[in-house]
């Protein structure tokens, strides 16, 4: 069965399309906009040191999992649970990681909305008076901008509609060699684009501070807090939990080596977080007037900073729109990504046609995200509930951590880590990692997630 599928289903076309696409999933509003924000609310550089802990020895071996998860069963979550457990319970975890897909998918559009909208601004030169302010002045005009565009019901609602209808045509589609090809030569580019502008925040006056604050670790600051939203934030931005990465993982050739292909997309995701950082908080630093306490609560944070940075910088006009234009593709191979998982579930188990299966779950997410979107300003009680920031505390956080400790010990204790592991050395038959993989997988993984969800649980933080 297993081995009809792979012709059926495709796979990708070379390791290399595997590790950009995967990537591009990984790679996202996440890095760039997610981790600069919780990098100010939790702390500075103790949550970069956590959550890069947290990527090497909790995210690398998860995704290690779903992969191998993934390939051995050539399907969706829900069919991958029942193939190697079947008649057990199991399915729920594809379940749930159907069910957190579409959640994600609807507060994560309000977002790329965002991004879509700054680049339209960027396009009609709404940023360039910023270049010429100075003081304080920057930052609040900046501000202002922001706090009005994200409380304009009208505005949130059709760049929500933009998002979700771009990602589900795409879905439906089925264009797995489009998801492959735009990634190929969009990704190098984000990562040129945002080298340089970090070249560029990094020179800032003021700049040091900045990066003292990203690089230099207090730890006096480090709290069950910071712990339990690193360890989300590794799960969130290596997209896993939900069955992304198993999902992808399906389409993998068996010749194809899973430890690089993982390690490799681990690496590339963090590196582009930290150099989202080294982008935003020379910035912020550099701006008179803020401190951290200012910057800890603004959900905003990236596009009250980034027209700043683009505006102090020659030629800013035209990498301002390439960076808003990049951004947006990076949220659109992620938010693509998340909407495969529910698709790729009701076309192998409900057997619907891959274009109804996009379209009603584009709909339902739509309508989902509206309160999401109205909740920065739009509308007052949603704001006052703060219903977008909940939703990806809720989803965003808990249920991929949840996902991710139910997947670690399935792998585990009922697939069995031998089991998995004989599946990765199909492709890398040395497998020189294999005793600390499996150390990691039963143990490391398990026990530090379960910790972090009871401290949850306990509203410890
Ligand atoms: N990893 C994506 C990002 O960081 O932007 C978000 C994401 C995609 C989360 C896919 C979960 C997922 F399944």
């Amino acid at each position: 069965m297993a081995g009809d599928a792979v012709t059926e289903r495709g796979n990708w076309g070379s390791k290399m399309a595997f590790i950009f696409a995967a990537s591009g999933s990984a790679i996202g509003l996440g890095s760039i906009w997610r981790f600069p924000l919780y990098v100010g609310r939790h702390g500075g550089a103790v949550f970069v040191l956590t959550y890069i802990i947290a990527v090497i020895f909790i995210g690398f071996t998860v995704m290690l999992a779903e992969l191998a998860i993934g390939r051995h069963t050539q399907s969706n979550p829900v069919g991958a649970y029942k193939f190697i457990k079947p008649n057990s319970q199991w399915k729920l975890l594809g379940y749930l990681g159907v069910v957190t897909g579409v959640f994600i998918l609807s507060y994560y559009s309000v977002i790329a909305g965002w991004a879509a909208g700054y680049l339209y601004k960027t396009v009609i030169g709404a940023f360039r008076h910023l270049g010429a302010m100075g003081g304080a002045e920057t930052w609040a005009t900046s501000d202002r901008i922001f706090k009005k565009f994200a409380a304009d019901p009208l505005q949130m609602i059709i760049c929500l509609f933009v998002i979700i209808f771009l990602t589900s045509f795409v879905i439906s589609r089925g264009v797995k060699s489009g998801i492959e090809r735009w990634s190929k030569i969009l990704m190098p580019f984000l990562f040129a684009l945002i080298v340089f502008l970090a070249i560029r925040a990094l020179t800032l006056p003021g700049a040091g501070k900045g990066l003292a604050f990203f690089l230099n670790p207090d730890f006096s600051k480090m709290t069950p807090a910071v712990i339990l939203n690193a360890v989300g934030q590794a799960f969130f931005s290596l997209s896993l939990g939900m069955g992304t990465m198993l999902t992808y993982g399906s389409y993998i050739s068996k010749k194809d080596n899973l430890v690089t292909s993982a390690g490799w997309v681990c690496f590339s995701t963090t590196l582009i977080a930290v150099l989202a950082g080294f982008i935003i908080f020379p910035t912020l630093f550099a701006t008179p007037g803020l401190s951290p306490e200012t910057f800890e609560a603004e959900t905003g944070l990236m596009f009250q900073v980034l027209p700043i940075t683009i505006s102090k910088l020659p030629g800013g006009y035209v990498f301002g729109i390439l960076f808003f234009i990049l951004l947006l593709i990076a949220a659109l191979t992620s938010t693509i990504s998340m909407l495969e998982v529910p698709t790729a579930f009701l076309v192998d188990e409900r057997k619907w046609s891959r274009k109804k299966a996009a379209v009603i779950i584009g709909i339902v997410a739509f309508f989902f995200g509206i309160p999401a979107a109205l909740s920065n300003g739009g509308v007052k009680i949603l704001t006052k509930w703060n219903l977008m920031v909940r939703m990806d505390q809720v989803f965003g956080t808990i249920a991929l951590a949840v996902g991710a400790l139910l997947i670690s010990i399935f792998v585990a204790y009922v697939w069995k880590a031998k089991n998995a592991a004989g599946e990765i050395m199909l492709g890398n038959t040395s497998f020189r990692i294999r005793p600390v993989w499996m150390f990691c997988i039963r143990f490391v993984a398990p026990v530090t997630i379960l910790i972090v969800l009871v401290i949850i649980v306990y509203g410890l933080f």
